[in-house]
């Protein structure tokens, strides 16, 4: 029998339980909040079946937070940035459609589509290229027959950012070439200087999607969004979420909701918790002698590279993430010790 191909995250932590790993270094959101410390009160909500296109509270929210063209029916609540990903993916593609997406990414950004059977181009983002975007290339990767360009913004796994410039730029190509720019923006709101504009607001050819996994630590509610202003669009997108689930979770766009109301308390309080894990990360890095990186724009994630390593050697060393102090610390010392052992002649 033949299935399509998809990979499991076999490693996931949470698949692989709490006590599995002594630091856990590999996560991309902020601490997870609970429903105490966020202060949510459920009363006596009713639970029917929600608005299919997610709470229209929540959706007018989203869209005040998102710039000024966009309106509330411009949004689309979807199970996690990665169910929206999935409704973008399997609207937009057929067999052997034409897609450019950036790589390494968050892996549904391709996998998706690879499942699809579309013709994936990828577009390689390298350590020596500063993991950037290279935009001429880009230009020259799509074509007439390309239907989309997936590209995420601050990066999995590397935290670049790419400019406003070439936020514009890469719209361009898009509108140029009669095509969409979809832009994963799951963790902007987490940029360390002033956020992107969100692409959506735009242009109507840039698709939007974005979470409250990471920055709010809540990846437990199962919310995203993805956001965009042509209505014809939209109603591709609503009847695939709605072949998915039908609609949302009423508990989870509740959570949702009353988090992104707290918005102005909140976030300074996480933007605090994300720098000093990144000034954490910063020194460890500056008084690791065997170790270079990328520094990121944003995130909780970042790599680094180990010089002159062999690929036996660095198969234990693939990702560095930051979000408690403590754990980061004592972790990051257990990596050092660790390159002593093997790296240091
Ligand atoms: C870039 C990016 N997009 C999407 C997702 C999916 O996030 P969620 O479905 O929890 O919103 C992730 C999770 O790691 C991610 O890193």
């Amino acid at each position: 029998m033949k299935y399509a191909r998809m990979i499991m995250e076999a490693e996931a932590p949470d698949m692989a339980g709490p006590d599995t790993f002594l630091y856990n270094l590999a996560e991309s959101s902020v601490r997870d909040r609970t429903l105490g410390e966020l202060g949510i009160e459920f009363g006596d909500l009713a639970l029917p079946y929600g608005d299919h296109y997610g709470n229209p509270d929540l959706r007018a929210l989203i869209a005040e937070q998102s710039g000024t063209d966009v309106g509330a029916d411009d949004v689309l609540v979807t199970a996690g940035a990665a169910g929206a990903l999935f409704v973008i993916s399997s609207s937009l593609l057929e067999p052997g459609d034409h897609m450019v997406v950036g790589f390494p990414n968050y892996a549904t950004n391709y996998e998706t589509p690879i499942a699809i059977g579309a013709n994936v181009e990828e577009h390689v983002q390298t350590f020596d290229g500063n993991f950037s975007i290279d935009v001429d290339k880009l230009a020259s990767q799509v074509t007439a027959e390309t239907r989309f360009i997936s590209l995420t913004c601050p990066h999995n796994p590397t935290g670049v950012m790419f400019s406003r410039r070439e936020l514009d730029q890469l719209i361009h190509i898009a509108e140029q070439n009669d095509c969409w720019l979809v832009v994963d923006e799951t963790y902007r709101e987490m940029a360390y200087g002033e956020p992107l504009p969100v692409a959506a607001d735009l242009s109507d050819r840039a698709i939007s999607v974005c979470s409250m996994s990471k920055t709010w630590g809540v990846p437990g509610i199962r919310v995203g969004w993805l956001i965009t202003r042509d209505p014809d669009l939209m109603e591709t997108f609503i009847s695939a979420k709605e072949q998915i689930g039908i609609t949302g979770s009423v508990l989870d766009e509740t959570v949702a909701l009353q988090t992104l109301q707290q918005r102005k308390t909140l976030l300074p309080l996480i933007r605090e918790e994300i720098a000093q894990g990144l000034t954490i990360v910063s020194d460890w890095v500056q008084n690791e002698p065997m170790l270079e990186w990328v520094r990121p724009d944003g995130g909780v994630t970042c790599c680094v590279r180990i010089p002159g390593a062999s690929d036996d050697q660095m198969r234990h060393f693939y990702e560095v993430g930051w979000t408690r102090p403590d754990t980061t610390r004592k972790g990051l010392r257990c990596i050092s010790s660790a390159l002593k052992r093997c790296f240091a002649d």
